[in-house]
């Protein structure tokens, strides 16, 4: 029998539209319907609740005990997420965002939604902060990483948290706006084989951050010029890592979604 499936929290929930909720809802069922012993099942009111209860069983431990965004602004997706892993049993969630006027805005509607003491806002830059969770110990690896700040930072937080051994088998990432404004350097990373990017390593470290085939405006967004990544690192290379895209239908951009499944070391 295959073990039921996980998805990352749904990016694209509005009032009135399918939830988080109706996701699983919908996944229970396909996962029962495909069971090759449906059989046995059919007529055994017992085994369909057995099977409902591991299927709830199974979600709830796939659920980040810790989940961490980075890019607040004011909110939304803490909001929406934060109240998903807490449903789903998670802990905490952490919030890392450059612009303290809006982290406090942030911090007003989060108690207003009553997730004030589940969803922490941390202030600063996110290479800074997530340097700080890695030193203090308060974060030992990623689990599940909502990706959504300023898009050349994207590839090289990615690469600090590599060099930090805080990326592991089983640590999601998913990243917001690859397609517009995109963000060819993050993808083409994720989508790289191990033997590709030890091959980019050999050339060291990018200098600064990694802007390659992005708009003046996307790159001179949120970060004062002539900002520094705080590391420089080729990360880790040996990570095997399976992505794809998720485009919701009828939106232009898409989230891309990556999944670290080992690490290679031949
Ligand atoms: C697209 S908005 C985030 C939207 C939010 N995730 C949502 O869906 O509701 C990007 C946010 O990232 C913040 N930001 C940009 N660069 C950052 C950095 N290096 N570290 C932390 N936050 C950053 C910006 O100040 C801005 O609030």
């Amino acid at each position: 029998m295959s073990a039921p499936p996980a998805e990352p929290p749904s990016r694209h929930a509005r009032p009135g539209e399918p939830s988080h909720e109706d996701d699983r809802t919908k996944r229970l069922l396909k996962w029962i319907l495909s069971l090759d012993n449906l059989d046995e099942i059919r007529g055994h009111p017992q085994k369909v609740i057995d099977l409902i209860d591991e299927f709830s069983k199974d979600e709830r431990m796939m659920t980040p005990q810790t989940m961490i965004e980075l890019g607040c602004f004011v909110g939304y997706s803490a909001i929406l997420f934060g109240d998903a892993v807490r449903r789903n049993g998670g802990k905490r969630y952490l919030s890392l965002e450059l612009n303290a006027e809006w982290a406090n805005i942030a911090q007003q509607l989060l108690d207003l939604a009553g997730l004030g003491d589940f969803v922490h806002i941390l202030i600063g830059r996110s290479d800074t902060t997530l340097n700080k969770l890695y030193e203090t110990g308060d974060v030992k690896s990623i689990e599940l990483l909502f990706i959504d700040h300023y898009k050349p930072a994207y590839l090289t937080d990615l690469k600090q948290l590599e060099h930090h051994g805080l990326i592991v088998p089983g640590s999601v990432l998913a990243a917001d706006n690859v397609l517009y404004p995109g963000n060819p350097p993050y993808l083409e990373y994720v989508r790289s084989t191990v033997e590709q990017k030890r091959e980019a390593a050999k050339k060291g470290p990018t200098k600064g951050y990694s802007t390659e085939g992005m708009r003046e405006r996307t790159v001179q967004s949120f970060m004062p010029e002539g900002d520094m990544p705080f590391l420089e690192t080729v990360g880790n290379p040996n990570l095997v890592y399976k992505s794809e895209l998720r485009q919701p239908e009828g939106h232009k951009d898409a989230i891309e979604v990556t999944r670290c499944v080992g690490v290679q070391t031949e």
